[in-house]
């Protein structure tokens, strides 16, 4: 019996789970939630001692549970929220709280950061813009508002690798989170020199860093104190959420592409080699597969418009779901079927919190227009959700269109995934086969992935995604309902361009 834990290091909380890698099922699970402060409007932090204890106490809530099972444990993986910093001082103790991806107090040192190299340069060095989620705008961040921080600085980690320090005493990195720093040329997958020089920043507060599957250390004899797994066990890097997430559908493969729908909505597909979509409208990020690449395109509000709109406008379907004792979201989703494919001419734009992808825009706003007198609320039902559809569809029209990625087949994660209507919407306004598979474990499912290809119980990330994931079912777009998308998501792009200049005015009035 060979057993493999991952490790999610969340925004809402951490996830440990262990899979049987010969069953290829996830035998246990254990999660624990900590805070996150926001000390100012836009500020986003979290305590990295949080994420340690959270580790050490799911680790020894899953060692419990597996009782004598426990020597079976062959390695561990990790996996966690990304760009997230978190410093340390030369003895490894932590600075301050960590300033997570979802803070954007660093807007400046953005526009700071992409004067000084201008977006081509700036391409040329780390293939990627600077956004305020990103980890280099906040080191610079820290160093005018908090210079006494970085003079302190001694390592700058991830969250996933801060707990791999609390488990290993080692300190590193793998590929994936690295590109997300800002730092990391991910072509080159090395710490960038044209970085480190143009912005001073010390290199020696940069970790070693290595594949997803590599080994980052053993645990160490105080961790299996604390958490009751044997002293030694292999614990291997891992990698990004988003990366570890993808490994967990299988997405591991060029043609392969995630997408999901949470809160927010991520586009992500896998390539054999870096791309860099020319105006840096995608993530181009190292894989968790040793020598290969993503492009990855986030939504700031996917599931999340549609939780708002269950929330704000939704009352009756609300009042009838409970009725019946179902989910609201299977009423407003059999609702929204009822309608025909452009919803009557009502188009919803999702822009609830901004926008990131395609637009990289923090005025941009939500929108449902197109409405007349015989509009009804199945139309305006559809229109949400094909207008979050097509959101996701612009990730992927950049990759095809931009990047020249060729996508196959697109496996379905989240909340999103659970509706078999807004699946086949998916297949058709993405005109691709989307596909279901056995995980549903999300990232923590990824790490474990890891885990066994560091250890030696899969020959690659491949073959451990192979043995593990398998599809369940595939839609197949319709050709016809494709062709009708096409025109109505032509409309959805044209209404943003038209209005972009007068989501600023409004903006300015709220
Ligand atoms: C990706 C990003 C988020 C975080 C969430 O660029 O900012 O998806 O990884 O944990």
């Amino acid at each position: 019996m060979s057993l493999l834990v991952g490790i999610d290091v969340g925004t809402s909380g951490l996830e440990a789970i262990v899979v049987d890698a010969e069953r290829a099922q996830v035998v246990l699970s254990a999660s624990r939630d900590y805070p996150l402060a926001t000390p100012r409007p836009g500020w986003a932090e979290q305590e990295p001692e949080d994420f340690a204890l959270a580790a050490l106490s799911a680790l020894r809530e899953i060692a419990n549970g597996l009782g004598s099972r426990v020597k079976h444990v062959r390695a561990i993986g990790l996996t966690g929220q990304m760009h997230s910093a978190v410093l340390l001082d030369e003895d490894h103790n932590v600075v301050r709280p960590a300033i997570l991806w979802c803070d954007t107090r660093t807007t400046a040192e953005c526009e700071a950061i992409t004067a000084q190299l201008g977006e081509e340069g700036l391409g040329r060095a780390v293939g990627n813009r600077a956004l305020e989620g990103f980890t280099l705008p906040k080191l610079l961040w820290l160093r005018t508002y908090e210079p006494g921080t970085m003079a302190r600085a001694r390592a700058l980690l991830m969250p996933k690798d801060y707990v791999g320090f609390r488990l290993t005493g080692e300190l590193g990195a793998d590929v994936s989170d690295a590109s997300g720093t800002l730092v990391f040329d991910p072509g080159a997958r090395a710490w960038s020199e044209t970085i480190t020089k143009a912005f001073d920043i010390n290199p020696a507060i940069l970790p070693p860093v290595g594949d997803s599957p590599s080994l980052l250390g053993r645990l160490s004899p105080d961790a299996a104190e604390a958490t009751g797994l044997p002293v030694g066990i292999a614990v291997v890097r891992g990698a990004a959420d988003n990366a570890a997430g993808a490994v967990g559908l299988g997405v591991v493969r060029a043609g392969r592409a995630m997408a999901s729908v949470g809160t927010s909505g991520v586009v992500l597909l896998h390539t054999d080699d870096y791309r860099v979509e020319p105006r840096m409208r995608l993530h181009s990020f190292c894989h968790a597969v040793p020598g290969h690449y993503y492009l990855m395109g986030v939504m700031l509000s996917a599931g999340g418009a549609l939780r708002w709109y269950r929330d704000v406008l939704c009352d009756g379907e609300r009042m009838a779901a409970e009725l019946q004792g179902v989910d609201p979201y299977s009423v407003i989703t059999d609702s929204a079927s009822t309608a025909r494919i452009g919803a009557g001419g009502v188009v919803f734009l999702p822009y609830l919190m901004g926008e990131r992808t395609p637009h990289n825009d923090a005025m941009a706003r939500g929108a449902l227009i197109g409405a007349t007198a015989r509009t009804t609320k199945a139309d305006i039902s559809r229109a949400v959700l094909e207008g979050i559809t097509f959101g996701l569809a612009d990730s992927l029209a950049l990759m095809r269109e931009a990047a020249g990625a060729e996508i196959d087949e697109i496996r379905l994660t989240g909340g999103g995934a659970k509706s078999p209507f807004w699946r086949k919407l998916m297949a058709d306004v993405f005109d691709a086969p989307v596909s279901l598979t056995t995980s549903t474990e999300g990232p923590a499912f990824g790490a474990a992935i890891l885990a066994g290809a560091g250890a030696g119980v899969f020959g690659s990330v491949e073959e451990g995604a192979d043995a593990l994931v398998h599809v369940t079912q595939t839609i197949a777009p319709d050709p016809a309902n494709a062709s009708r998308y096409r025109e109505v998501h032509a409309v959805y792009r044209d209404l943003y361009r038209d209005l972009h200049q007068r989501f600023r005015a409004l903006a300015a009035l709220e």
